[in-house]
C-alpha cells in the first residue's frame, strides 16, 4: 500500500476502505508517512467527504493509536456530555453533580479553555487547590465512591487525533463534518462511557454557524456512537449569545452554585436540565419526562448541590465557595459598563463578549499561558430587555486596571440595541437521536 495511492483515490471521490485508514493513521503515528502528505489526504477528504463507514472507520484507527478507559464495571450507568464549545458555557459544573446524585457515574475527562471559549479545568481550577490530575486507580475510585470525577485530557488516549488535530489546525482542514466528527468521538469513545449526550452548540459563538450545519455534525457522531455500540443522542442548542450572565471561571462556578441552588438564568438552566434529563432518560432507560422531574427535584431537594461539594471535597477543592459563592466575585478590580443608548438588548455577540473576557485575562491567545481565575465578566442583562443609556449592564472584573480598555471596546461592538422588542430566538433548536 502507498499513501501516494491513497491520497490519489481520494482526489478523486473514492471510498477508502479500512485498511486504507488503519494504513495512513499506524504510517502517520510511526512519522513514515510526512506531514505534507496527511495534510494533502486532510484536504481530500475535506473537499471530497467521507461516508458513514469510512468516518466510522477512521474513528476506529484512532482510538487504536491509544488506550481505552475501562468503565465496563459501572455497565450502562457511566455517562459522558460533550459540548462542542461555547462561550459562558457551565454545563458540565451544573450537570455531572445533579446526575452523579441520581446514581449516575461520570467518569469524565476535560479540557482547558482556549481562544474566546472557556474549558471546565479552568472553571475548577478557580475553586483553591482543586486537583485535575488524578493517576487512573485513583479516577476510577472517585467515581466508585462518589459518582463523579473529572480531570484533564488524559494524553495516552485517541493520540492520532492529537497530532492530526495539530495539523488540521494550521492547514485549513479543521472545517470538515466527518473529520470534526471523528476527532470528537475517538476522545469520547477512547473515554470508555457508555452513554454519551452531545452538546452540539451553533451561532455566532460556536464552530458551527447555523442549526442545518449542527444537525448534520450531531447526526455523523450519533452514527460513530451508535457504531460502537454506545447510548447516543445530541441536542442542538443556541450559541448566538453567551449561555448565563458569566463569562470567566470563577464567576462561571458562582453562577453554576447559582443554578443548583434553584436560581440562576433561566437559559443556562434548561440546557443543564435537558442535557441532565437525557443522560438519566438514555442511561436508565426512562420516558424523558419522568427523567426531566428527576432532575429538577435533585435541584429543588438540595441533592444535587450537596453532591458539588462532595465532589469538591474530594479533588481537594476548597468547600467554602459552595457554601459561600459570592466569594468567587469581586476578587479583582472592578469596571461598570453602561448602556451606550437607550433600548431594547438585541444582540450580544458570543464571541466577541467571549474576546473581551479574554482580554481581562479569563482566557489564552496561546496554549499554556496563565490565566486569572477571577477574571471576567458578569452581564446583567439579557437579550430582549429594555436598558436605558448609562444603565450598568455588566461588571467586568481584571487584577489590572489597564486591562478594561480593549476589553470594553470589544464589549461596545458585541452588543447591539433596537427601538422595538426583539424576538425571541430558541433555545434549543433540535434533539437527534
Ligand atoms: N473539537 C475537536 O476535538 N476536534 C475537532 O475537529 C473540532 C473541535
Amino acid at each position: 500500500m502507498r499513501i501516494y495511492d491513497i491520497i490519489d483515490k481520494k482526489r478523486h471521490g473514492g471510498v477508502l476502505s479500512k485498511q486504507e485508514l488503519e494504513f495512513f493513521i499506524n504510517g502517520y503515528m510511526k512519522n513514515e508517512i510526512a506531514d505534507y502528505q496527511a495534510s494533502s489526504l486532510l484536504m481530500a477528504i475535506c473537499i471530497m467527504g467521507m461516508n458513514d463507514e469510512e468516518t466510522l472507520n477512521l474513528t476506529r484507527a484512532m482510538i487504536s493509536s491509544g488506550s481505552v478507559v475501562d468503565l465496563s464495571k459501572f455497565g450502562s450507568l457511566s455517562v459522558d456530555k460533550h459540548s462542542t464549545g461555547g462561550v459562558g458555557d457551565k454545563t458540565t459544573l451544573i450537570i455531572a453533580p445533579i446526575v452523579a446524585s441520581l446514581g449516575l457515574k461520570v467518569a469524565k475527562m476535560s479540557g482547558r479553555g482556549l481562544g474566546f471559549t472557556g474549558g471546565t479545568i479552568d472553571k475548577l481550577e478557580s475553586l483553591g487547590d482543586f486537583t485535575t490530575s488524578l493517576s487512573q486507580s485513583q479516577f476510577i475510585s472517585q467515581v466508585e465512591k462518589i459518582g463523579v470525577c473529572v480531570v484533564g485530557q488524559n494524553e495516552a488516549l485517541a493520540p492520532a487525533d492529537k497530532k492530526l488535530y495539530a495539523l488540521r489546525d494550521v492547514t485549513a482542514t479543521v472545517e470538515s463534518v466527518p473529520l470534526i466528527a471523528s476527532s470528537i468521538m475517538s476522545k469520547k469513545l477512547a473515554s470508555g462511557a457508555s452513554t454519551i449526550v452531545l452538546d452540539v452548540k451553533v451561532g455566532s459563538g460556536a464552530f458551527m454557524k447555523n442549526a442545518t450545519q449542527g444537525k448534520e455534525l450531531a447526526s455523523a457522531m450519533i452514527k460513530i456512537g451508535k457504531g460502537y455500540g454506545k447510548s447516543v443522542c445530541a441536542l442542538i442548542t443556541n450559541m448566538n449569545i453567551p449561555l448565563g450572565y458569566a463569562i470567566g471561571n470563577s464567576l462561571e462556578v458562582y453562577e453554576a452554585i447559582s443554578v443548583l441552588s434553584g436560581r440562576g438564568e433561566e437559559r443556562l438552566r434548561q440546557v443543564a436540565i435537558a442535557l441532565s434529563a437525557r443522560m438519566v432518560s438514555l442511561s436508565l432507560g426512562l420516558d424523558i419526562e419522568e427523567a426531566t422531574k428527576m432532575v429538577e427535584v435533585a435541584i429543588s431537594s438540595g441533592k444535587a448541590l450537596e453532591k458539588l461539594r462532595e465532589w469538591v471535597q474530594a479533588q481537594g477543592g476548597n468547600t467554602r465557595y459552595i457554601d459561600s459563592p459570592e466569594l468567587l466575585v469581586g476578587n479583582t478590580y472592578a469596571y461598570e459598563y453602561k448602556a451606550l443608548q437607550n433600548g431594547y438588548i438585541s444582540k450580544i455577540n458570543a464571541e466577541s463578549v467571549g474576546i473581551s473576557s479574554m482580554l481581562l485575562g479569563a482566557g489564552r491567545t496561546k496554549k499554556d499561558q496563565e490565566i486569572d481565575h477571577f477574571a471576567g465578566i458578569l452581564l446583567k442583562n439579557t437579550l430582549g430587555d429594555y436598558v436605558k443609556k448609562g444603565d450598568t449592564i455588566a461588571t467586568l472584573y481584571a487584577k489590572d486596571k489597564s486591562l478594561f480598555e480593549g476589553s470594553v471596546k470589544m464589549l461596545d461592538s458585541a452588543i447591539s440595541y433596537s427601538s422595538s422588542k426583539p424576538t425571541n430566538e430558541p433555545l434549543i433548536f433540535d434533539t437527534v437521536s
